[in-house]
């Protein structure tokens, strides 16, 4: 399947939010929303009002990426905004020794696709474990809490390992990574057999957000 194209909206024009969402779901597949609580990471995004609003315009499903603490406390919460898919960061489930399953097929019981998230420095083999709740993880290819940042070259392998454990345990988990996509190393992203790329900079950042995500697409077949 070709690789589908996430915009962040965390590098969007905030005066301009309505019409750059309208704009670039002319392109892309997905919505992706950042939420930070400066805890988690140390950066503040936008919460529950942006999201609602967000989803009231969007024709495209919307991520939601929730790096926070206690993520679960808000699962209700991103289900009532119309959320289609959830993620958040297994480290902030085990730091309160919470199990990362139970937290997925929760968000799965409310309707919503669950993603699992983590940062580069995350051993990949525990991520293993939870690939049968999960409908995709969100591999993250920057440290998670801020935009712009450079890719961390570790992702290509890490997504490799993740790509083969799914392959060979046939399961249907898509893999999504997050962070310092550029139209000089989508095409390796993309080799390396990721299903979803989310895009702030890039796609924001360029002059005409709707074609640059089509440029995106044409670099990611190399
Ligand atoms: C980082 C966020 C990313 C970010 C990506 O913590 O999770 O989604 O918006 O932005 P770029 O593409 O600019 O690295
Ligand atoms: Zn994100």
């Amino acid at each position: 399947m070709a690789i589908q194209i996430a915009p962040s909206i965390l590098a969007a024009d905030f005066l301009e939010l309505g019409k750059q969402i309208k704009d670039v779901s002319k392109t892309a597949d997905i919505i992706h929303f950042d939420i930070m609580d400066g805890s988690f990471v140390p950066n503040i995004s936008f919460g529950f009002p942006v999201l609602d609003a967000v989803k009231k315009i969007a024709t495209l499903p919307v991520d939601a990426h929730l790096m926070i603490v206690h993520p679960e406390k808000y699962f209700e919460r991103c289900a009532a905004s119309g959320v289609n898919m959830l993620s958040f960061h297994l480290e902030a489930a085990l730091a309160d020794g919470n199990d990362p399953a139970v937290f997925l097929d929760r968000i799965r019981s409310l309707g919503m696709k669950a993603g699992l998230a983590f940062n580069p420095d995350f051993p990949i083999e525990k991520v293993f474990p939870y690939l049968d709740n999960a409908d995709y993880v969100l591999a993250m290819s920057v440290f998670a809490g801020f935009g712009g940042q450079h890719i961390e070259d570790s992702v290509y392998d890490r997504v490799k390992s993740l790509k083969k454990e799914i392959v060979e345990r046939k399961l249907k988990c898509l893999v999504e990574i997050d962070g310092g996509v550029t139209r000089d190393n989508i095409a390796a992203i993309a080799a390396a057999g990721v299903d979803i790329v989310v895009a702030g900079s890039a796609v924001f950042k360029a002059d005409d957000c709707a074609a640059e995500v089509q440029v995106l697409r044409e670099f990611a077949l190399g």
